[in-house]
């Protein structure tokens, strides 16, 4: 029984010492060192050459080293297997700490503080407490109900949105079109944690940015391409949105001429929010591996109709 381990980002190394600690019998290949491609029962993927898969005859499970599995989705040639996306909880409190992080830092005035200690002014500004601030989640799945419990417990007056109706304790869940503009109507700040789907893609446009409180500040951290960057700029450009903090984009590494790099009201993080965990991960995909060999159904599978 052999796993590819097939990323074109990552450094194999510290999966390599994962795989050897946490599952010793496992056959670990690292591409393009394949060797038979006839063994190959299991690939843990990202960013593979369009195609590349395909080349295994014997592949049963497809593991994605990310959450996110639009750019494997968008590959024509993928194979029609059983597709697991990440989900480990060294990305989830990643993300949480990322939303948190981002949420405080514009909730609290720090992009104004950083700008008055650039220029030697001491001003303090009006602070707010934080159940006095709205926020809304856009995706309450793994990263967005995480985010939303740890917003929550910092105090935010929390709603969510996603395509089903969801329960959170203590956070205002709504769903469907209907819902999206109530949850943008009450979102001061809002934060994107959404996969990326024909019906997703371009969501933060000049439509939702209207929908929202005058002033509102947006945190995107799922895809780029969420994003419509001229709305995003010309929403800045009139003060309808305050200021956004941007983890991805539609380019990436975002290109040195992009305006979102020197824009004073904007925060650019290097698609950093939530990496995987390579011992974390490693855990995961161990147990799922031990699950499909004891003939018990995979968890996180991918539903290709839904596109996520
Ligand atoms: P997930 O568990 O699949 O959750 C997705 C959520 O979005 C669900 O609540 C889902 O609704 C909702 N949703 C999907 N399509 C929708 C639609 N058309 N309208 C309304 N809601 C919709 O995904 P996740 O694990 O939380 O990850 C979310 C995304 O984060 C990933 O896809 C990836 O792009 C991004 N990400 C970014 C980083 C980073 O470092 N920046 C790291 C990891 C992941 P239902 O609950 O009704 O299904
Ligand atoms: C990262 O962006 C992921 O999808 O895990």
């Amino acid at each position: 029984m052999s796993l590819l381990f097939l990323s074109t980002t990552d450094s194999p190394d510290p999966w390599v010492e994962e795989f050897r600690r946490q599952m010793p019998e496992l056959d670990l290949r690292v591409w393009p060192e394949t060797g038979d491609p006839h063994d190959i029962r299991y690939a843990l993927v990202w960013k593979p050459p369009p195609g590349e898969l395909r080349r295994l005859p014997a592949l049963e499970v497809m593991f994605s080293l990310g959450a996110g599995v639009d750019a494997l989705l968008g590959d024509p040639e993928l194979p029609d297997l059983p597709l697991v996306r990440m989900v480990e909880h060294g990305l989830t409190e990643g993300m949480a700490e990322y939303v948190a992080l981002q949420a405080l830092y514009w909730h609290r005035n720090m992009h104004a503080y950083l700008a008055s200690q650039r220029g030697g002014v001491w001003q303090p500004l009006p602070e707010r407490l934080a159940r006095e601030r709205r926020v809304g989640i856009l995706g309450l799945g793994e990263l967005g109900s995480a985010a939303a419990r740890t917003l929550a417990g910092l105090g935010f007056d929390a709603a969510g949105w996603s395509r089903t109706q969801r329960q959170l304790p203590g956070i205002a869940c709504l769903h469907g079109r209907d819902g999206l503009d109530t949850l943008l109507a009450r979102s001061e700040i809002l934060v994107c944690l959404l996969p990326l789907t024909p019906e997703t893609r371009g969501i933060l446009d000049a439509r939702t940015f209207s929908r929202l409180p005058r002033g509102a500040v947006v945190i995107n951290a799922a895809r780029g391409a969420h994003v419509v960057d001229a709305d995003l700029l010309e929403a800045l450009a009139s003060g309808r949105l305050a200021g956004a903090s941007l983890d991805v984009f539609t380019r990436e590494p975002l290109p040195p001429d992009h305006p979102f790099w020197s824009h004073p009201a904007i925060v650019v993080t290097p698609h950093a929010a939530a990496p995987t965990h390579a011992r974390t991960a490693t855990a995961s995909v161990v147990e799922q591996i031990r699950r499909h060999r004891a003939g018990l159904p995979l968890t996180n599978l991918v539903d290709r109709s839904r596109g996520y």
